[in-house]
């Protein structure tokens, strides 16, 4: 068996997860790729990986659905007979803004299922298969991180539905976290802010303007690499007397100001 440290980061193909994906990479991990529709972006985090000498594969899993959640759990054992760090990255926003009085079931339902049931049950699989391993011996002080969002305390009226499910990955952290200390799994939250991705596209403008009159105290945007130096941080061992923690990564968007 490959005496590789095993990350699975869901979402890795595109975005803050590939940052993720790519500073395990470089650091020795081996990394399971997970995406849902758009295996060219996984491909290439993978490759980006392995022509740096380190070890990926990708994933497609919907981690809305439970059986793509065990199909991903097993894949990573199968490939790799091991895990020791789940990366909770995969996230959508609404597929449309509406304000909070026309907010749909239907979109509701769907961010909800990626963002907070998706996130729930999988760390539920992972913790057992993690426990099973550090029964048998075969790993040592696993780790789970989640990402949440500065939504999870920030209105933003035409995504509600966003801002509650990360919100709840609030609480998923600290239940785990909770939970899980028993074993020496430490469980973390990374709460990024305003990061340079496809998800902050379609509202790039409005960004801009508002870094330039000075919404965070460091006036730029966040890069992937930003959160993935957190990340690498806690996979690394660096914050062993902490669990449940938050790590806010967001240029100081979340200080209040007079
Ligand atoms: N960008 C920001 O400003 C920001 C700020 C705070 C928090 N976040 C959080 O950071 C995380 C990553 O965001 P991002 O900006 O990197 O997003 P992104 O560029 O839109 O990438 C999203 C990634 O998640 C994957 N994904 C989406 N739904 C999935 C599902 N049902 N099953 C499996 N994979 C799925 C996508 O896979 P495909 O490539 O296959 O579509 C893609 O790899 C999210 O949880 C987001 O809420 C982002």
């Amino acid at each position: 068996m490959d005496s590789r440290r095993v990350a699975l980061v869901t979402g890795a193909g595109r975005g803050i997860g590939r940052g993720i994906a790519l500073a395990l990479g470089a650091h020795g991990w081996a990394v399971v790729v997970n995406y849902r529709g758009n295996a060219d972006a996984a491909d290439e985090t993978v490759q980006s990986i392995t022509r740096a000498g380190g070890r990926a594969q990708a994933v497609q899993a919907d981690l809305a659905a439970a059986a793509d959640r065990s199909r991903l759990v097993d894949a990573t054992l199968e490939v790799f007979g091991r895990v020791d760090l789940l990366v909770n990255n995969a996230g959508m926003a609404p597929r449309v803004r509406r304000d909070i009085l026309e907010t749909t079931e239907a979109s509701y339902d769907e961010v909800m299922a990626v963002n907070l049931k998706g996130p729930f049950f999988l760390t539920q699989r992972v913790a057992q298969a993690m426990i099973a391993l550090l029964e048998a011996g075969s790993v040592e002080a696993p780790k789970i991180v989640n990402i949440g969002s500065v939504s999870a305390y920030a209105s933003s009226l035409n995504r509600a539905e966003y801002c509650i499910s990360k919100a709840g990955m609030g609480m998923l952290t600290a239940l785990f976290a909770d939970r899980l200390a028993e074993y020496g799994i430490n469980v973390y939250e990374v709460r990024p802010g305003i990061i340079d991705t496809d998800m902050t596209s379609a509202v790039k403008e409005k960004y801009n303007r508002l870094i330039a009159d000075g919404l965070t105290p460091i006036a730029r945007w966040g890069q992937p690499n930003d959160v993935a130096r957190a990340v690498l941080a806690i996979a690394e061992g660096y914050l062993p007397f902490s669990t449940g923690e938050v790590i806010n990564v967001d240029g100081g968007f979340h200080l209040r100001r007079l």
